[in-house]
């Protein structure tokens, strides 16, 4: 029974454990399929994430590779997915970013987005969709977006904007663009919704075939429009007409770009907007031959322009420009002309009777256009010039001097004068020139290479505004204005500055080899200050103080030391301490020394009272070590330490010469000994070995003993080298000494090299194996009285008998006997 019950259990235990195992193991396997799958469909989701978030929330994740939306922080405020390889936004790719309010997904590959993609954006202000493959527009994307104000659509192959219309829901737009190159038709009602805009950029470039008249007729009102018609837009009047018709309002400027008429072509396309009498008209890259150039000035005859700007301008013809001379353009008083091109610069004559634009202009700029003269006569012309901007052109101190009549009678109204960035040399030439022009209030000669700057210069005495940037000025002197307001000298080689200029409200420097602040008792009025990317170290609370009215001031990357004054001066700016401002943010100011800070933005650096109180806690832990020392040598005296490792080292040395000595053989040492006896005592029983024992052991009479030989012995006072360690006359003497004598008395034990010899002679006696040592006990003394320390002075005399000195006359004989004997028992044995 007992068997047939046992049986069946074992076998269901055993099952039961198989089980258990299977089951185990199924599970394990059920747990690790689940991670594979969760891997492996995360690997197919392959969802990529975006850590480059500042703390500001703004994440910029352009440029990284991504091929499809990455994860990233919920918080985020900015999303910059610009120039990746996203193709697609799908339904949960933006889930979840209630708070994003910019999203740039320009320049990827996007040629679908999932309907309700956009649908939890309902904070999104900014969306940049240009430059995608987006073939349709649908405008489920944007239902949900209601605070939207900026919607870039731009250069997608969609060939029309669709309806319903995408812009229904957005009540907030306040800039949009959209077009391409595959843009084909504009309805009425393709922006329905669209009310009122800051800015309308429209691409309508030559695939645009049906414009339905009044498509863009319904926004007002219209900030600034910018429309791109690349290709023959333009040739085709109608088309050009009526775009530009429904966009023209006399308020709104509108720029013109990538226009390409270098034919016998009419400009006629813009002629609605002239009619519309628009006033700002600017041009953005464009070429253009003599008719085209005549056409147009003929289409604004009589029109209040007031604003005409071109910037990339190419002009193919010669500048024969005919009959459009006499065109009225009184109302233009801007001209700005940038990066002009003349194609054929030998045979462009200007004819000089630019009098028609020039004697109106308040505001005129010709800028990097290789403008290398400008006539006197010209400038003559320019009876209302207020402001004239000649920067980065090709006039040289000669030609400006002629540009300037030789500084006489011209250009009277001028204001604002801009010679920056031209092949100029000498800064008194300029001011020579400029000293006549009364009213002239601001000029620029920045990015010019003055090499010094004179010791005077005469100046328009109303001048406030003085730009002497990117030269390479190495000292300021008095040629200054005094009448400055602001100036500057940012981009030079300046160390100091030493000019009173007691106006000046903004001093910029940048960029120079400062190594300390300017003293602010030469600006009693000064509120901004730069000085950023010199050479300071520190700067305190006092330098700052001598700036009485300073409320603005950067001065981050700098070389600053991070101190302990500096550092937390500069973190009680940071939280807004004081009336100064330190505008460049806290990030510029980083710490350059000492070098285990180096790179660490100032605003995170805590020292430690260690290093801010570097003498203090010197001074304090010497001490302390002092003490320790003191107390340290004390407590080492008191226990005898210094004595032990006398002895060990003294013990390692007499090891050393033994088994020295050992080698050479026992007649060899014995030629060696020059004394019978080394006696050992202390000074204090000196008496007693010079009165009794030398006399009566060295010179001994006949009285005393009838045989008695003279022994040698050597004495430390007499024998002793002078100037040798105490410890090596010690050894050399028991070693050359046959037998040691040890004067044994209370001074005797407490003298220390005494003790020594005691010890040296019993490692001596043990060596050697021969009784070397005699005991003499001057007083009576019990092993007890020996500290303890000695103990082989307590084994000594405990195993040796010695002799004791007896205080009563008779005894004495017999005592010098035995001492004889004992010493002259050596040679016996031997
Ligand atoms: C996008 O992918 C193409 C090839 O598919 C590659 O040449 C290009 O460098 C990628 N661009 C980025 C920004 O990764
Ligand atoms: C200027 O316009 C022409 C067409 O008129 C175009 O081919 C060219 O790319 C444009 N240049 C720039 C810099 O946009
Ligand atoms: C432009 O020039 C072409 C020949 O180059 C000529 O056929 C055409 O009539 C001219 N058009 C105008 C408006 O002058
Ligand atoms: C002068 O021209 C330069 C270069 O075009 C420009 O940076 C600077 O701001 C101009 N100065 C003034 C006072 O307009
Ligand atoms: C001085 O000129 C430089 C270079 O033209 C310019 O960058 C800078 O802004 C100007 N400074 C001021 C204060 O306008």
């Amino acid at each position: 029974m007992l068997l047939i019950r046992i049986r069946p259990l074992g076998l269901g235990f055993s099952f039961s454990c198989r089980m258990k195992h299977a089951c185990l193991r199924s599970f394990t396997l059920f747990l690790l399929t689940l991670l594979r799958l969760g891997r492996s469909s995360s690997t197919a989701d392959n969802q990529p994430s975006c850590h480059r978030c500042d703390p500001q929330l703004s994440c910029n994740c352009s440029c990284g590779g991504f091929t499809r939306v990455p994860t990233v922080t919920d918080q985020a405020r900015t999303l910059d997915l610009s120039f990746n390889n996203i193709t697609a936004v799908t339904d949960d790719d933006l889930k979840g970013h209630e708070q994003l309010k910019v999203l740039d997904l320009h320049a990827n590959r996007i040629a679908i987005i999932h309907p309700s993609a956009l649908d939890s954006l309902w904070s999104l202000e900014e969306l940049d969709l240009s430059d995608n493959q987006l073939s349709t527009l649908n405008h489920s994307w944007f239902s949900h977006l209601g605070a939207l104000q900026k919607l870039h659509l731009l250069n997608n192959p969609y060939s029309r904007l669709g309806s319903p219309s995408l812009f229904r829901g957005l009540v907030g737009l306040r800039s949009l663009a959209f077009g391409g190159p595959a843009l084909q038709e504009l309805r009425r009602g393709d922006l329905h919704g669209v009310t009122q805009l800051d800015e309308l950029t429209v691409h309508a470039t030559n695939n645009l075939a049906r414009y339905q008249s009044g498509a863009l007729a319904d926004i007002w009102p219209l900030g600034r429009v910018t429309l791109n018609l690349h290709g023959s837009s333009l040739t085709n009047v109608t088309l050009a007409s009526a775009v530009l018709g429904d966009v023209s309002y006399p308020e709104t400027p509108i720029t013109l770009e990538n226009i390409h008429l270098t034919g016998n072509e009419s400009a006629q396309g813009l002629r609605e907007a002239a009619r519309k009498r628009i006033r700002q008209l600017s041009f953005r890259n464009l070429s253009i031959s003599d008719e085209v150039a005549m056409d147009f000035l003929l289409l604004f005859d009589g029109v209040p322009l007031t604003s005409l700007s071109f910037d990339g301008l190419t002009l193919t013809g010669d500048g024969s420009w005919g009959p459009a001379i006499k065109t009225n353009l009184g109302s233009m008083d801007e001209i700005f002309i940038r990066n002009l091109v003349v194609v054929d610069i030998l045979r462009f004559v200007m004819t000089a009777d630019l009098y028609f634009i020039l004697q109106f202009q308040r505001k005129m700029s010709i800028i990097n256009s290789k403008v290398f003269l400008v006539s006197c006569k010209t400038t003559q012309l320019m009876v209302n010039a207020e402001y004239l901007d000649v920067s980065d052109n090709l006039l040289t101190d000669l030609t400006l001097e002629y540009m300037m009549c030789e500084g006489n009678s011209t250009l009277k109204e001028l204001r604002v004068l801009n010679i920056s960035g031209n092949p100029l040399k000498s800064l008194s030439t300029v001011s020579r020139l400029v000293a006549k022009l009364t009213k002239l209030t601001h000029l620029d000669i920045s990015k010019i290479s003055y090499s010094s700057m004179p010791s005077s210069c005469s100046w328009p005495s109303a001048l406030r505004y003085l730009n002497i940037s990117v030269s390479k000025l190495t000292t300021t002197t008095p040629c200054l204005p005094t009448s400055l307001e602001v100036l500057d000298l940012s981009y030079n080689d300046l160390r100091d500055f030493t000019v009173l200029l007691p106006v000046l409200r903004e001093l910029y420097l940048s960029g120079n080899k400062f190594l300390r602040l300017p003293s602010g008792h030469l600006f009693v009025n000064l509120r901004i200050l730069t000085i950023q990317s010199n050479t300071l170290n520190v700067f305190s609370h006092s330098d700052l103080q001598s700036f009485k009215r300073l409320r603005k001031l950067q001065a981050g990357q700098n070389k600053f030391i991070c101190s302990c004054t500096f550092v937390p001066f500069l973190q009680f700016h940071f939280q807004g301490g004081g009336d100064l401002q330190l505008t460049d943010g806290e990030a510029s100011y980083v710490c350059d020394s000492p070098l285990h800070l180096q790179g660490k933005p100032v605003s995170g650096v805590h020292l430690s009272v260690v290093e801010c109180h570097q003498v203090l806690f010197v001074s304090v832990s010497c001490g302390l070590a002092l003490v320790v020392g003191v107390v340290l040598c004390v407590l080492l005296w008191r226990l005898h330490v210094f004595w032990y490792l006398r002895m060990t080292w003294a013990w390692l040395k007499a090891k050393r010469n033994s088994k020295n000595r050992r080698c050479r053989d026992t007649e060899g040492w014995e030629a060696l000994l020059s004394f019978d006896a080394f006696v050992s005592y202390s000074e204090r029983d000196a008496g007693w070995v010079e009165n009794f024992l030398v006399p009566e052991l060295e010179e001994p009479s006949d009285s005393n003993s009838g045989n008695a030989r003279s022994f040698t012995l050597c004495l430390h006072k007499r024998d002793f080298l002078p100037g040798r360690w105490i410890m090596d006359n010690i050894m050399n003497a028991i070693e050359r000494s046959r037998r040691t004598v040890f004067v044994l008395s209370e001074n005797f034990v407490h003298s220390d090299w005494c003790r020594f010899e005691l010890d040296f002679s019993h490692f001596w006696l043990f060596d050697v194996g021969v009784d070397a040592a005699i005991l003499i006990l001057l007083e009576p003394l019990s092993k007890d009285d020996v500290p303890k320390r000695f103990c082989k002075l307590r084994k000594i005399m405990s195993s040796t008998t010695y002799l004791e000195w007896p205080q009563e006359e008779e005894r004495r004989p017999e005592f010098w006997r035995s001492l004889r004997n004992a010493l002259r028992g050596d040679q016996e044995d031997h």
